[in-house]
């Protein structure tokens, strides 16, 4: 693992710009995996700047997000089709039909995470895909005990996930009680991994991931494993590392 500590946020958002930037512009059809949440906004934002000065272009670009709420409407505002699309899809000129997110809807939920991996798999593997991190450890919604070979699946969220994800609902019986999300074989398969992790709430979790045994009762830690990792974090997310 390669870890990089940056100053404060707004540097780890240029950074992991540069960083997505830098894919795009040595493959156009660069296939990227893609986080929601609040840490990856600020890059969203600096990926869109770069476009708007014309020095990037997203034409070519494939990109699959990591995950979707089950049974929330892909046009409510909280479902993470609306939030791609705000913060990043709508300002670029990405193809619509080069967009992918799973299905939360799909009538046959089983089938919609099989033809998700095929999609990826059909597109060539994942060139570069980007991580945020929970504090209970989950990469995408794989929360602790997920096995380490699961392909795309279903999940019930982890009451600490719900909690923190709650400060986006008006109350926390509103956030969905399962998702769809790639699973931790889907991620190890990505020829890179960036994980961006912001502020000295997770700086405990960061530790762990860097420094803890690899055990599924933090999935996090299994990125150890992953040749091509690069951890980005502010100083506040590293305060815990030796
Ligand atoms: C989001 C995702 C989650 C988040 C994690 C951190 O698509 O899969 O794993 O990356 O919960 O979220 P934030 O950035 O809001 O702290």
């Amino acid at each position: 693992m390669d870890v990089i500590v940056v100053k404060d946020y707004e540097s780890l958002s240029t950074q992991a710009c540069r960083m997505v930037s830098g894919q795009v512009q040595s493959k156009a059809n660069s296939v990227l995996g893609l986080a929601t949440g609040g840490t990856p906004e600020g890059m969203y934002q600096a990926l869109i700047e770069e476009y708007a000065a014309g020095n990037l272009s997203f034409q070519e670009t494939r990109t699959f997000n990591l995950d979707e709420y089950i049974g929330l409407p892909t046009d409510h505002s909280l479902s993470y089709h609306s939030y791609m699309y705000k913060q990043l899809f709508n300002h670029i000129d990405i193809p619509p039909e080069n967009i992918h997110l799973p299905d939360g809807n799909a009538s046959d939920l089983q089938a919609e995470c099989k033809k998700y991996e095929a999609f990826i798999h059909e597109a060539g593997g994942i060139d570069l895909q980007i991580l945020g991190l929970g504090h209970n450890g989950h990469i995408g919604f794989n929360e602790p005990e997920t096995s380490f070979a699961s392909r795309t699946h279903i999940i019930e969220l982890d009451n600490e996930t719900r909690e923190a994800n709650a400060r986006f609902f008006e109350q926390k019986e509103d956030v969905p009680k399962r998702a769809i999300t790639m699973g931790i074989e889907t991620i190890l398969s990505a020829r890179k991994v960036l994980v961006l992790v912001s502020s000295a709430d997770k700086a405990e979790a960061v530790k762990d991931m860097v420094c803890r045994e690899i055990t599924s009762a933090f999935p996090a830690t299994v990125l150890q494993k992953h040749p091509a990792v690069t951890v980005l974090v502010d100083e506040k997310a590293a305060l815990r590392l030796p």
